[in-house]
């Protein structure tokens, strides 16, 4: 394996574990995590790869084979910047300042809103539950990789990355109850009803994107006090919640309250075998982070109308949001045109070219050697 090889060159002996760990696509189930909600993510076959020993010191040395250059030797773990914080942010959230040598391989696509930080939180955390016999179950190495994100990369992301990664299995999706992290999976049988999940990733990612993604759970939460409800997902009168507040929080509520209804409705069209049927709450869900919660922009508008018009069954923009990627769910026979029609819009537009990726669901974190 490469990353093996890269780990002997830099560090002159074997990894004593290898990791992998994926990246997500959301089927439905957006910004709800942290309003305690409904998602359905699946695992995609890019991930990232850690091969890890322990060290007797408290130093990290890191390596990736995406950032080519010396490994950088880090014994504050604030000196780490830029991609190496999702990893020393796991150590860094853990007790006992433990040291590690990591070669880290990757290749989910940059930048599409795949969450590859998730899967570098979680191939690493998965390799120091090993090494350190710290006894953490898959749910419990989500947590420690979204509280890395949480508290040392400072970023306030929800469960669901991070769960998704850690918790998927290949050909399922992964129905998670965000307030009890009660989990199931489901079959998504996608080729056996002769469908395809066609990933368009806009390339574009517009810089507002996390200042945005604070704001939303700040009128998420202020939206909950005045509710006097612990969170959103605690909304059972909607009309009634709707006629006591105003503006954003309107509609945010507006958008976290139907999403969960979402989730259930199309978790019941999965359990009834009904693939086909799914495509209406998947435009329904777009329209209503388009709306509601104000978090799509031009390029994500754009695919989702241009896929539907291309002959998609049904589309929405999927993870934060702000650019990264839609997803469109496609028959088989019309994966084509479907790719024709978003990119002849595109360049009607004199954007930049979009790139299509078929997500199938995949394995979460799986020990590789
Ligand atoms: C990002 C966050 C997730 C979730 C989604 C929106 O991907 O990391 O926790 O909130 O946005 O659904």
């Amino acid at each position: 394996m490469r990353v093996s090889e890269a780990f002997r060159a830099a560090f002159g002996s074997q990894p004593h574990t290898i990791w992998h760990a994926p990246g997500r696509v959301n089927l439905i189930g957006e910004h709800t995590d942290y309003n305690d909600g409904f998602v359905l993510p699946f695992a995609v076959p890019w991930g990232v790869t850690a091969a890890v020993s322990p060290r007797r010191d408290a130093t990290i040395r890191l390596l990736s084979l995406q950032a080519p250059g010396e490994p950088l030797t880090i014994t504050s773990y604030e000196q780490a910047k830029g991609w190496a914080r999702y990893v020393v942010g796991v150590p860094a959230t853990l007790e006992g300042a433990l040291g590690a040598d990591i070669a880290i391989d990757g290749d989910v696509p940059q930048g599409a809103g795949l969450s590859s930080s998730a899967a570098l939180e979680v191939a690493v955390a998965s390799a120091f539950n090993e090494l350190y016999g710290l006894g953490l179950s898959p749910l419990e190495i989500a947590l420690l990789g979204q509280r890395a994100e949480n508290d040392f990369v400072g970023m306030p992301c929800g469960i669901m990355d991070q769960a998704a990664s850690a918790l998927s299995q290949e050909g399922r999706a992964l129905f998670l109850d965000c307030r009890s992290l009660g989990y199931r999976t489901i079959p998504l049988d996608l080729a056996g009803h002769g469908l395809r999940i066609v990933i368009i990733d806009t390339r574009v990612h517009h810089e507002l994107a996390d200042g945005q993604y604070a704001k939303r759970r700040a009128d998420c939460e202020s939206a909950a006090r005045k509710l006097g409800v612990a969170a959103l997902r605690d909304v059972t009168d909607l009309a009634g919640a709707l006629a006591r507040l105003q503006g954003d929080e309107r509609k945010r509520v507006q958008h976290v309250v139907t999403e969960n209804h979402r989730v259930e409705a199309l978790v019941g069209l999965l359990r009834a075998g009904a693939i086909t049927e799914i495509g209406a709450l998947l435009n329904a869900s777009h329209l209503s982070l388009r709306d509601e919660y104000e978090v799509s922009c031009p390029e994500l508008d754009v695919a989702v109308e241009a896929a539907i018009r291309g002959g998609a069954r049904g589309a929405r923009m999927t993870g934060g949001g702000f650019g990264g990627s839609a997803i469109a769910l496609v028959a088989e026979d019309r994966v084509a045109s479907v790719e024709a029609a978003v990119r002849a819009a595109y360049a009607e537009r004199g954007w930049k070219e979009p790139r299509f990726l078929t997500a199938t669901p995949a394995q979460g974190a799986r020990k590789l050697a």
